[in-house]
């Protein structure tokens, strides 16, 4: 973990003109700079970057952010992997916090890994091309089967040589770790003995996102039943299969360029389509794909064409698997590849361009081919209808980020078209599979999402319907606090002092409907008090993306007056920043309001439900009370509006 102080530091550097300025011309126009998208093609720019705001924005796509997000986004980089980049790049020394030795351990485990891993690739590399066994052994086999020289420099494939243990010998010698060495999987205990694991086997090195070696791939040359065709690295503190993609340190360019990801099943099927310039493939490795590998996929785009062999078994678990990538908000196609071939054969056998068109030709969308499986499979059975019905109705339920609700729309018309089904029904069903979703997610969490807050969804109570329109001023009083609450409120106080001292932590809750608002708040409280002297800018570059989108939101560029606009208010238009106190004390006072009002409400209703003449007294008396609490507010906020 690398400890809030160093983050803070490297906020305090950034200068997010200077970043984007590393991957975009710039040029400044007003108060911002402007230049040509990164994330999509255009000829007339509408990348805007304030420098102020410190954030990002493109006109024309969309995309905005600040400037850790930009790393991220650009490079593909983790939030930690974008802060060490900013580190590197202002030189500031990252304090970590995590020192459990544990940790440590785990930290050294792994970069020893990552070490043994690249000598090993480079034993290998060089037993291929620079000795006689791997010359008319392995590189003929590779030869033969079409691949190019350059080819297999660049995926830095290798041999593994036929005798026991050269590879382990060699690594004894660099006096590697007996205990690491095996970890690896690159040497294996026989007898008591160190010997190779992978002998007289093709090695393909798995890289990270960094180029750095995972694992690898050892397949067999000449085919035997007693063997496995291909050896894989046992999961280790590094290799974690789960989150690995064979082939997405070469292919996350051209997957940027594409928008699109072709997923293909083997090491050969990857390097035989690079080969061919089709760039933009990674491997599963022919088990169905885990979360953890959609959402890699994500980083990336969110067009995702699964690329299969047709006859093959593993097709069917593997579409069951992908329910998951339409809850990531992947858009999935398939393409099966006919007559016994698998991607890496049919390249070499129709040639790239008439590939190309193949895949172009044969996208199936991945819910309808669904369909088409289970009616084939349930055939003239009318009571496997039903079935049929629910499981397209959860399958399409998973389409439920609010961006995709078009995409939602046009299934459920197609799917009802298919099963000859009523739409609104059908219609009717899903929603009502996505309701019973929903109610018990909120069940576990209360946690309010980025999407709702913006589109709050009204509950039927009209009372609560009527709040939600405030969340205005709850958005307002936290971008007071980040903007303005380090400013002087009093000789003595700054303005969170009195914000804090008005709005008590334990009823935070009385404020404010917007969880994520209260977050902010308490983390802020919490930084203040630890005189980290946070901001708006301490939010922006936090690693909970919910929280600095939401603060990305309130704290909005703004838009430049028209040169018009300005002649036309000639005399002094008072700024915000001169007004503060004001802006400040009329929210408090609002917000304070609003929760003495939302009180007499409540009240009211137990004094219309209450049958007991002793509780109706005393509610009567609160009424009282909280009246005239709301006359006094009132009144502050009168002179305010005077002033
Ligand atoms: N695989 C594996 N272990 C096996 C067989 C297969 O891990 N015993 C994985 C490998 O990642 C392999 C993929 O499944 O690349 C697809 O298997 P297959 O189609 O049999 O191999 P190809 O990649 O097509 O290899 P080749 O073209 O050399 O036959
Ligand atoms: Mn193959």
């Amino acid at each position: 973990m690398i400890s809030q102080e160093s983050i803070q530091q490297i906020q305090s550097k950034i200068d997010i003109i200077d970043i984007v300025g590393v991957f975009v011309k710039l040029k400044k126009r007003g108060a911002n700079y402007l230049g040509n998208c990164p994330f999509h093609n255009e000829k007339t720019p509408s990348f805007t970057v304030s420098p102020t705001k410190e954030i990002y924005k493109c006109f024309g796509c969309g995309k905005s952010g600040n400037a850790i997000g930009f790393i991220m986004d650009h490079e593909k980089y983790s939030y930690v992997e974008a802060l060490r980049w900013l580190a590197n790049k202002y030189n500031i020394e990252i304090e970590e916090t995590e020192t459990s030795p544990a940790f440590k351990a785990l930290q050294l485990t792994s970069d020893s890994l990552f070490i043994i891993n690249n000598f090993a690739k480079d034993f290998f590399v060089q037993s291929l091309h620079d000795t006689e066994e791997g010359e008319n052994i392995a590189l003929s086999y590779l030869k033969e089967r079409g691949f190019r020289k350059d080819i297999i420099d660049r995926f830095q494939i290798g041999y593994n040589p036929q005798a026991k243990d050269e590879f382990t010998t060699k690594a004894i010698e660099k006096q590697y770790n007996k205990d690491l060495l095996l970890k690896t999987g690159l040497v294996v205990n026989r007898d008591d003995k160190l010997t190779d694991n992978y002998r007289g086997r093709i090695i393909f090195p798995i890289h990270n996102q960094s180029g750095k070696i995972l694992g690898f791939g050892a397949r067999i040359i000449k085919s035997n039943d007693k063997s496995p065709k291909y050896i894989n690295t046992p999961e280790n503190e590094i290799y974690v299969k789960s989150k690995i993609l064979y082939g997405s340190y070469f292919a996350r360019t051209a997957i940027d360029k594409a928008n699109e990801c072709l997923l293909v099943e083997g090491y050969t099927d990857v390097v035989s389509l690079h080969q061919a310039g089709i760039e933009n493939v990674v491997a599963s490795g022919g088990t169905s794909l885990t979360v953890d590998q959609l959402r890699l996929v994500k980083k990336f785009t969110n067009n995702l064409t699964i690329i299969y062999d047709g006859d093959n078994a593993g097709v069917k678990a593997a579409l069951r698997g992908l329910d998951l990538a339409l809850e990531e908000g992947l858009d999935v196609k398939l393409v099966l590849i006919p007559d016994k071939e698998d991607p890496d054969s049919y390249v070499n056998k129709i040639g790239t361009q008439a590939f190309i068109e193949f895949v172009k030709n044969n996208k199936k969308d991945f819910i309808l081919f669904q369909l088409e499986i289970a009616l084939n499979d349930a055939g003239t059975d009318s009571s496997k209808k039903a079935i049929i019905v629910n499981q397209m109705a959860e399958t399409i339920s998973r389409i439920n980020k609010a961006e995709d609700f078009t995409r939602r729309q046009d299934y459920i018309k197609t799917v009802s078209e298919k099963l000859k089904i009523e739409e609104n029904g059908f219609n009717a069903l899903v929603n009502k599979v996505i309701r019973d979703k929903m109610s018990k997610e909120e069940f576990k969490s209360t946690k309010t999402n980025f999407s709702e807050i913006e589109n709050p969804t009204p509950s039927n109570d009209n009372i609560d319907q009527l709040l939600y329109k405030d969340e205005q001023h709850e958005q307002a009083l936290v971008r007071c606090l980040l903007e303005f609450g380090l400013m002087e409120w009093d000789n003595e106080t700054v303005v969170a002092d009195f914000i804090f001292n008005q709005i008590d932590e334990s009823d935070l809750s009385d404020f404010f409907d917007n969880h994520l608002l209260i977050e902010i708040i308490k983390m802020y409280r919490k930084w203040f008090q630890e005189d980290l002297k946070p901001n708006s800018k301490t939010f922006l570059y936090l690693e909970d993306k919910q929280i600095s989108e939401i603060v990305m939101n309130l704290m909005h560029v703004e838009l430049e007056i028209s040169p018009n606009w300005k002649e036309y208010y000639d005399g002094h238009i008072p700024t915000r920043e001169e007004l503060y106190k004001e802006e400040v004390f009329s929210i408090v006072n609002y917000l304070q309001l609003r929760k003495t009002r939302r009180l007499i409400l409540q009240n009211q209703l137990e004094l219309e439900n209450s049958k007991n003449i002793e509780d109706q007294l005393i509610l009567i008396q609160t009424h009282q009370h909280l009246k005239n609490i709301e006359i006094e507010l009132t009144k502050k906020i009168g002179t305010v509006i005077i002033k």
